[in-house]
């Protein structure tokens, strides 16, 4: 197991579509594996592919609470239903740093992915889980959290986002 650079915006890989999982290999599973370990070092819930500059559609997440972890690994995963009702919670990135915002999506969605071992899954996520999972697929088609609020709250959080990493660069 390894740790992973997370990158960081402006980066373009984050704003790239990412390609469908053609192929599950021992490779894939050790990217899930030290995708698992990078998220929980970082520490946030949920991390996809392009954030660690693999342009590909694989997430993990876990949701769960410490003493209760629920690592999902998931490959080439499909929003396949959404509820009308919505819900807003407060969400961060952690391709953005120090930043949050409330954002609006869908309170419940089925999603449909494969697991490490090819077999296709199904799963229904409310609350927490559904907040994250949309999150997390907005990645792999180059969607940020900060797409999802008003333009002027967008401009000020990249602006603060990107004062902060020249801050953080300039200390070395
Ligand atoms: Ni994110």
């Amino acid at each position: 197991m390894a740790l992973i650079p997370i990158i960081l915006i402006p980066d373009p890989v984050l704003r790239k579509v990412a390609s469908p999982v053609a192929e599950i290999t021992d490779g894939t599973r050790q990217l899930l594996d030290d995708m698992a370990e990078t998220m929980y070092d970082a520490p946030g819930i949920g991390l996809a592919a392009p954030q660690v500059n693999i342009s590909e559609r694989i997430i993990v997440m876990d949701c769960g609470r410490d003493e209760e972890p629920e690592l999902y690994k998931m490959i080439n995963p499909e929003i396949i239903a959404s509820s009308q009702e919505r819900s807003v919670l407060e969400e961060g990135c952690l391709s953005i740093p120090n930043q949050t915002a409330d954002v609006e999506r869908p309170a419940h969605v089925d999603v449909r992915y494969l697991d490490v071992d090819g077999n296709e899954q199904m799963l229904h996520c409310e609350g927490l889980l559904a907040a994250c999972v949309q999150h997390e697929i907005d990645h792999l088609d180059g969607v940020l959290f900060i797409d999802h609020i008003s333009r002027l709250k967008r401009d000020m959080i990249v602006r603060k986002a990107l004062k902060d990493l020249r801050h953080a660069a300039g200390r070395g």
